[in-house]
């Protein structure tokens, strides 16, 4: 197959410094695109900023190769930061074409100790920060014409020992998902999300509540790199795909769905048939559909 390039199209990924997105910027310059290479220098868990800058290390790794790359050292997390972001986009390549909005922090800890402010964190530069860079990068997105929107959420919205805050926020992020999808129909944008695994400085922090043998393994084999090519490629103009979730780990890509399955249809329904059909609900057999937004999108649907 013909390799699939980004010659000129500008393309933001935050939280670029480090990590997955360091490696979804270093594969999108490769294929060419421009890219704005957005990080805070950001604590692991969130609550303060490293002295360090690692956009500026990452856009010299990519000038050293040859790349367009423009550094911002920015915070997703509040609207200002979000304009910064694409403001920086629109006067180094013109315009924005994607955003893969990756920056992320974490902190393991029991839900009743977790501080209010630490729950107000995780959704602010998870949810709020995928919603704030969506919402200015949209009018760019649309002129576009074939906008690209990839968030990033994890398994631990599905349940994770000790990350209510965490999973919950990354929760939030696959509704926007779905919604950001069908505002984006009409004008080309498709917006997804992806459920990466890979053994960053994150994953090191989430450690307590992995085993060493876990840990070891996602070191040597859940590598940034292959979680990168997911990304770039509902990135891409070429992918068709929206309103849809991913998971991708050391080589495995698959598809996350919601189902509904066929369940029952009692119109004079009572407490008792729910109990007494129960598993008839439960039950996903090849009459269950997943809930595509298209067909979310139908009235009366
Ligand atoms: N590593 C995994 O196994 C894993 C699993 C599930 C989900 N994720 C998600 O993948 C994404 C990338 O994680 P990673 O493992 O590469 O982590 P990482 O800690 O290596 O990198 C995250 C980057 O985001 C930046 N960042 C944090 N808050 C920011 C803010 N407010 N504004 C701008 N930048 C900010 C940090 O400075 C850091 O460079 C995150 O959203 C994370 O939640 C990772």
């Amino acid at each position: 197959m013909e390799e699939l390039n980004f010659e000129g199209r500008t393309v933001i990924v935050t939280g670029a410094g480090r990590g997955i997105g360091r490696a979804y910027a270093l594969l999108l310059a490769s294929r060419g695109a421009g890219v704005v290479v957005a990080d805070l220098g950001a604590s692991t868990d969130g609550m303060g900023v490293d002295g360090d800058d690692p956009a500026a290390d990452v856009v010299a790794e990519i000038e050293a190769a040859g790349g367009r790359a423009v550094g911002v050292r920015a915070d997703v997390s509040t609207p200002e930061g979000a304009q910064t972001i694409v403001d920086a986009a629109v006067s180094a390549f013109g315009g924005v074409d994607a955003v893969i909005n990756n920056a992320g922090i974490v902190r393991v800890a029991d839900w009743l100790e977790v501080p209010a402010e630490e729950y107000q964190r995780h959704l602010e530069v998870h949810y709020l920060g995928s919603l704030w860079l969506a919402r200015a990068a949209w009018p760019h997105l649309k002129e576009s014409g074939s906008g690209r929107i990839v968030n990033t959420i994890s398994p631990a919205m599905l349940g994770n020992p000790m990350m209510v805050h965490y999973g919950s926020s990354k929760g939030a992020v696959y509704g926007l998902t779905r919604n950001l999808a069908l505002e984006g129909m009409e004008h080309g944008i498709n917006v997804n999300a992806v459920s990466p695994g890979a053994g960053t400085r994150m994953a090191e922090a989430a450690a307590d509540s992995l085993s060493a043998e876990i840990m070891e393994y996602m070191r040597t084999a859940l590598t940034p790199e292959l979680v990168a090519p997911l990304g770039v490629y509902l990135a891409h103009p070429s992918s068709q795909v929206t309103g849809e979730a991913f998971n991708v780990a050391g080589g495995m890509v698959n598809r996350m769905a919601v189902v509904n399955t066929q369940g029952i249809y009692d119109t004079e329904l009572t407490v008792e048939t729910i109990a007494s059909s129960f598993d008839q609900i439960m039950t996903i057999n090849e009459a269950a559909q997943p809930q595509v937004v298209a067909v979310a999108a139908m009235p009366g649907a």
